[in-house]
């Protein structure tokens, strides 16, 4: 069995930089024809100067893999110094959307926000010249499994100050997050990740410590995973793919203090086809991993198609010092 569909566009992924950068880009770009690409890296990405020295490089990196069909698709990390003027800028040079991380709530967000409103004006020039706002929902310091849930009054009030500003709420893990998206106007969509599909709480810590499913925001219920898996699947095309793929090398995660991030991006298709599978819902494939989040993006057609068969496979131990989401197991479907 064989299915075929348009190349997919991930929506949320870390390639960070330096040595990293160099082995992840391959990754992602073998598979996903174009990618978001977040800001939070060492030396992060703040300005359009920046966002178009990252793309270069990046796209430098895919052309020695062989893999030029790739397009980044560039974001900066907002923060407390970002201006107005720093956003036309940056859209002038291509850059689609910012990024807002709440200080301190992930990898690399000790320069994040803590005053939303003080970002407004900010916010009014990314809604004139249409750029896309991203954001981390959760509220720092908030007990962890409720800190999705206390960020979407901020969602809320943001939205409505600025009702032509397209807003991704990231990597939801809640049912409460998933209602209030669609409760939201159209300017309000919302990113869904492979892992969050697949595991809860109790995958991360029930049983054994599960080093490498640990990440922001953590996985959360049963409940809450139902409910990601029925906006997946389900035809409101305000729900679509951000992997938030996020690498770190082994020894970051496996220590004392590890870091945040489930990396996927080797493994992120087929594991949708086999739940998208399960659910009897292959035919929605398409449009959650490659329609949906390009609409909300105004962006072209990916090139191409991305062809999947069923075939069973073992996922590698590791991907270049970075275990993978599935590490050793057998999955039923296969990237072609
Ligand atoms: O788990 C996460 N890791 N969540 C994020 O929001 C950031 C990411 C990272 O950059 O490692
Ligand atoms: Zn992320």
């Amino acid at each position: 069995m064989k299915i075929k569909i348009n190349r997919p566009f991930d929506l949320h992924v870390h390639l960070r930089d330096g040595k990293m950068l160099e082995r992840m880009v391959k990754h992602t770009s073998a598979h996903f024809g174009h990618a978001l690409v977040m800001p939070n890296t060492t030396k992060p990405i703040l300005t359009a100067e920046d966002a178009q020295e990252y793309k270069r490089e990046i796209c430098r990196i895919a052309a020695l893999e062989n893999l030029p069909h790739f397009t980044p698709l560039m974001t900066i990390k907002l923060v407390a110094s970002t201006t107005p003027e720093i956003v036309r800028q940056a859209s002038k040079a291509g850059v689609i959307a910012g990024k807002l991380y709440p200080e301190g709530v992930t990898t690399n967000s000790a320069d994040g926000v803590s005053n939303f409103e003080s970002l407004y004006p900010v916010f009014e020039a990314m809604q004139e010249c249409d750029m896309v706002l991203c954001l981390h929902g959760e509220v720092p310091g908030v007990f962890v499994l409720d800190r999705e849930a206390a960020f979407l009054k901020t969602l809320i009030d943001i939205s409505r100050a600025f009702p032509n500003l397209r807003i991704v709420l990231e990597h939801v893990t809640t049912e409460e997050a998933v209602e209030t998206v669609r409760l939201l106007p159209y300017n309000v969509s919302a990113t869904i990740t492979v892992h969050h599909l697949f595991t809860t709480l109790d995958d991360v810590i029930g049983g054994m410590l599960r080093p490498h499913l640990f990440c922001k925001p953590v996985a959360k219920t049963e409940g809450d995973r139902k409910a990601l898996i029925g906006a997946a699947i389900g035809d409101s095309m305000r729900f679509f793919l951000g992997t938030d793929s996020a690498p770190h090398l082994v020894g970051k995660k496996e220590c004392s203090s590890g870091c945040a991030g489930v990396f996927t991006a080797p493994v992120a298709m087929a594991c949708l086809a086999e739940i998208f599978e399960q659910y009897g819902a292959l035919e929605r494939l398409q449009g959650f991993t490659s329609t949906f989040g390009r609409v909300f993006y105004r962006l072209p057609p990916g090139p191409g198609t991305l062809e999947l068969v069923k075939e069973p496979w073992v996922v590698p131990a590791e991907y270049d010092g970075v275990v993978p989401f599935r590490a050793g197991e057998t999955l039923p479907w296969k990237v072609l």
